[in-house]
């Protein structure tokens, strides 16, 4: 992909669906027995290979112009597969679905891309194995490929764990519905909570509070169309350009905006970001707004780790924003972004170098100079296959000299494939 430098950018769009409610709007909707519609459903490359899956393990799947109509009829009525389940790219396929696998009574087999296959999974084949399932997983059971024997006797347990992933909560969740007893799940802090509000609006016996989640399972969960808002972090890129962009003034139609997925524009705002959230409305439990933003002279800013997992996907695009302000940003506790598509905290570092950014990584800490009048060299850099990488970096080319070819950008279509499109449409 090739950027060349703009002025500003000008208009109302809409983003695609949210990936995240997607995959889980699809997973859940296997598990209810009756159909349920999808609205605005994501079909971008990780949400279709979990549509592949499911379709694997037997279940009646539609796709009727951008809606999915999914015929579910209940877990005991998942098909063991015949072929290696291939998450590609997308680790929220392969945690999620491996909690809903463990408690089948079949054996499957997980495999995704290189990627997915060299990221942590003993994060969700510890705590589903102590429920009762059997997991084997590569390199002493800590990576993929993964071998799930699943368990109809699985136990419902209090977990305490140590890291606050909305993966691996939603995992044990999905797992815990089909266990024996009640069971609960402790984070050091708020992670998103999708999973949590959808089998609540299901008809799920579940009780959630930032950090602690309850599962009570026997409840039947009833049938119900369910409707997908924009996706914040696709907004976040557009959110961004039109903040660093001269004269830029740019209207976000419909997006989500769930408390555990929206900080990153309070971030904004309180660098100095002009942003203001219109309309907001509700559906199936999601809230969701139009959100107004325009050019604004940023300042930097201070993140502490605790908000690191409500940020998590909006760290590269975050890093955008604070190089083109007054001052040095700081973002600490961010080690978990080494285990993303690509080792994020690298990939930042070197390619915003590569662009004149003055960056440093220190420890699980970034540490960005600003610059207000920031202008990036020309030349071209690599999103190592890691799509937030991809469409940051493109983000920050449009602040360029002349032009940036940013290389392996394909990647972009596991979460977003018309963000080139959209962009196109709204440059001036
Ligand atoms: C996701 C959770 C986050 C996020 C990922 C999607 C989800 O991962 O980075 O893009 O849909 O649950 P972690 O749970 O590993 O933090």
């Amino acid at each position: 992909m090739e950027i060349q430098s703009k002025s500003s950018i000008q208009g109302e769009i809409k983003v695609p669906g949210d990936k995240s409610i997607s995959h889980r709007s699809a997973i859940i909707s296997s598990i209810i027995r009756g159909n349920v519609v999808i609205e605005n459903f994501l079909f971008s490359e990780d949400c279709i290979r979990t549509i592949e899956i499911l379709r694997k393990l037997g279940i009646k799947i539609e796709k009727l112009n951008s809606n999915l109509i999914i015929k579910g009829e209940g877990i005991e009525n998942f098909k063991e597969p015949v072929e290696i389940l291939d998450v590609g790219n997308s680790g929220t396929t392969i945690r999620i679905i491996s909690g809903v696998l463990s408690a089948t009574n079949f054996m499957s087999v997980l495999s995704g891309d290189r990627s997915v296959n060299s990221r942590p999974m003993d994060r969700i084949i510890n705590p589903l194995n102590e429920m009762g399932a059997n997991i084997y997983g590569r390199d002493n059971n800590t990576k993929a490929p993964l071998v799930i024997i699943g368990s109809s006797g699985l136990k419902g347990k209090e977990f305490l764990i140590n890291i606050s992933s909305a993966q691996v909560k939603s995992s044990i969740i999905l797992a815990a519905l089909h266990a024996k007893g009640e069971t609960e799940i402790i984070q050091p802090n708020v992670s998103r909570d999708h999973t949590e509000r959808m089998l609540e609006y299901f008809g799920a016996n579940i009780s959630y509070n930032g950090k602690r989640t309850k599962i009570i399972p026997g409840t039947k969960l009833r049938a119900k169309n369910v409707y997908i808002p924009g996706d914040i972090s696709s907004a976040a890129y557009f959110i961004v350009a039109a903040l660093i962009l001269k004269g830029s003034h740019l209207i976000i139609k419909d997006v989500g905006i769930n408390p555990t997925r929206c900080y990153f524009l309070e971030i904004l705002k309180k660098m100095g970001g002009r942003i203001t959230i219109k309309n907001i409305r509700n559906s199936g439990n999601e809230p969701f707004a139009d959100i107004e933003v325009s050019y604004s002279n940023l300042n930097s800013i201070i993140i502490d780790k605790e908000k690191i997992p409500v940020i998590i996907d909006e760290i590269p695009i975050i890093c955008v924003a604070a190089a083109k302000s007054d001052g040095k940003t700081i973002i600490n506790g961010a080690g978990e972004l080494r285990y993303k598509e690509s080792d994020r905290i690298s990939s930042i570092v070197s390619q915003f170098k590569k662009l004149g950014i003055k960056v440093k990584e220190k420890e699980n800490n970034l540490i960005i100079e600003g610059d207000r009048n920031l202008r990036v060299s020309e030349g071209s850099v690599d999103s190592f296959g890691d799509h937030r990488i991809a469409m940051s970096l493109a983000i920050l080319s449009l602040l360029s000299k002349n032009k940036v070819k940013i290389l392996n950008s394909d990647c972009i279509n596991t979460s977003f494939p018309s963000f080139k499109y959209i962009l196109k449409k709204v440059l001036i």
